[in-house]
């Protein structure tokens, strides 16, 4: 790619970019959310035109004027935000607009043979599920495989993935890393664009990174280190600790008890104590059961028995409203489902949740609402040219914060966070860990999902662990260690099941 500009109304989200992949060659593509990663990717994937520019595969310039074009050239672009059809199951969504690899021929496959064929792709990324699974009940993790066996049935000779494990667990990514390693082998060019910087060090030959729309530079493999990529990132050495520190006190009164509380599709209840003040991280694999818990506790789906006590009465939250009337919200994992109206702005998604409390004299009161999306686009540093942005012009790490900000704009008693940092870059991570400190420090419980060890450990006052929809286990942050967490995780025989 030389030389690429891209403009959108206010923003120029591209300027003079140039890359380069070779055969065979794992390229990482860095920078801080909203540096221009995923518009760059689009465009290579014949989702965006440039203003400016020019593409050459095989040294030859090509016109890359719809996602069709660019995956007949072999270039398949697996989405920041996942872009499955739910309603199908995962063998037809593999084959869905793959008309090429049936050579042209739109005769429908019997259904057998179109399954034995999705069978074979779906054993490549090691998804062992029947075909015809509804997509609509798998996991994130599950769905990102989904989509890289349908770049598979394309037959791409350049995959990009953008921000493939930001949903994925520590297995699944080692077992997409070996995918990739495989692929490469057979001479795919992979791009690859993650805020992760260990799986970037492990992964890549090359790192591409940008800043502010534009190239900043290349690092090798050899000479790549996390503080040369950090600084080439934000363009400044990022000083200081990157998790808060915290002095924790004597365990404050109950805030949420969680009492024997049955969710349904779950073999028992589950009971569990978050304190006053406290960050309690829950981990676990995808699929353990922690969304689905705080799904219930949020009143999303209703509990079939148990109870849960907020601040010694009982929390009645038979809707999402509910709840939230009673001070527990939630910052859900799928933001682009659950967490944003994306059509509306930073302004209008910031005092949706409270709109009651922004009425005057029955008219939405426009100078407050501005005003506090202002304070939350500076504190989270949301990058937008205006609170009146549509959130769906936003960068996939701007969205994750405008969904944080309308929380936090609420003050809330209880505040559960479903991946509370999933794609979101270093600068803004810390800046995200200090605010949840803060909260705590105010008496705020976190309750905090999170798939990410570091951020499990780093946070944490204590961890409760998931496994198939039990709680196998607490640790408390003093003897929380990676391995203790990890043996809970995997059901480990070793653990005794303990009451949170
Ligand atoms: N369709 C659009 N309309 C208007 N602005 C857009 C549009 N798409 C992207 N932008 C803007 O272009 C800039 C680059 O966004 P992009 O999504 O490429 O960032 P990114 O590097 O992928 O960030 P992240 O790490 O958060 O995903 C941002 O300022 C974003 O708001
Ligand atoms: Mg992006």
């Amino acid at each position: 790619m030389k030389g690429i500009t891209k403009r959108f109304p206010g923003v120029v989200a591209l300027s003079k970019v140039s890359l380069s992949l070779a055969r065979g060659e794992v390229l990482a593509l860095m920078g801080e959310n909203g540096a221009g990663k995923s518009t760059l990717m689009k465009i290579l994937g014949g989702a965006h035109l440039p203003d400016e520019g020019q593409v050459l595969l095989d040294g030859k310039s090509v016109e890359l004027h719809s996602v069709r074009e660019a995956k007949k050239l072999g270039i398949a672009l697996i989405h920041q935000e996942l872009m499955l059809a739910a309603n199908l199951d995962i063998a037809a969504n593999i084959f869905l607009g793959t008309e090429r690899a049936s050579g042209g021929l739109l005769l429908p496959l019997p259904r057998r043979a179109l399954h034995a064929r999705a069978r074979a792709l779906m054993d490549r990324v090691g998804l062992r599920l029947p075909p015809h699974t509804p997509v609509a009940s798998l996991t994130a993790g599950q769905m990102q495989m989904v989509e890289i066996a349908k770049a598979l049935a394309l037959d791409a000779r350049i995959l990009i993935m953008d921000e493939p494990t930001s949903s994925l667990t520590t297995e699944e990514s080692k077992q997409l890393f070996s995918i990739i390693r495989q692929l490469k082998s057979e001479g795919m060019g992979i791009i690859y664009i993650s805020h992760r910087m260990d799986e970037v060090l492990e992964l890549s030959d090359r790192i591409t990174v940008l800043r502010d729309g534009q190239y900043v530079g290349d690092l090798s493999r050899s000479d790549a280190t996390h503080d040369k990529i950090v600084a080439l990132m934000v363009g400044r050495e990022l000083s200081g600790q990157y998790f808060p520190s915290r002095t924790l006190g004597a365990p404050q009164r109950p805030r949420l008890v969680v009492e024997n509380l049955l969710v349904p599709g779950a073999p028992a209840g589950v009971s569990f104590t978050a304190h006053e003040g406290e960050i309690l991280g829950f981990a676990g694999l995808i699929g353990a059961g922690r969304t689905e818990l705080m799904q219930t506790i949020f009143g999303i789906t209703p509990a079939l028995s148990g109870r849960v006590l907020l601040d010694g009465k009982a929390l009645r939250a038979e809707s999402a409203r509910d709840a939230i009337n009673q001070g527990v919200f939630l910052a859900p994992e799928d933001r682009k489902q659950h967490g944003l109206v994306l059509g509306m702005s930073i302004a209008q998604n910031t005092s949706l949740p409270d709109i009651a409390n922004y009425a005057r004299f029955g008219w939405l009161d426009r100078k407050r609402e501005q005003l506090v999306a202002r304070q939350e686009k500076d504190r989270l540093k949301i990058k937008a040219p205006s609170i009146e942005q549509r959130v769906v012009n936003l960068s996939g790490g701007n969205q994750q914060k405008v969904v944080l900000g309308k929380w936090l704009a609420m003050n809330p008693k209880v505040l559960i966070l479903d991946e509370p940092t999933r794609g979101i870059d270093v600068g803004a991570k810390a800046e995200i860990y200090r605010q949840m400190v803060n909260l705590a420090e105010a008496g705020i419980t976190i309750l905090m999902v999170s798939s990410d060890m570091e951020e499990v450990l780093g946070m944490s006052d204590r961890v409760v662990v998931m496994h198939e929809r039990r709680i196998k286990g607490s640790v408390d942050r003093k003897e929380a260690t990676q391995e203790r967490i990890a043996t809970l995780m995997t059901g480990s025989p070793t653990s005794k099941e303990a009451a949170a």
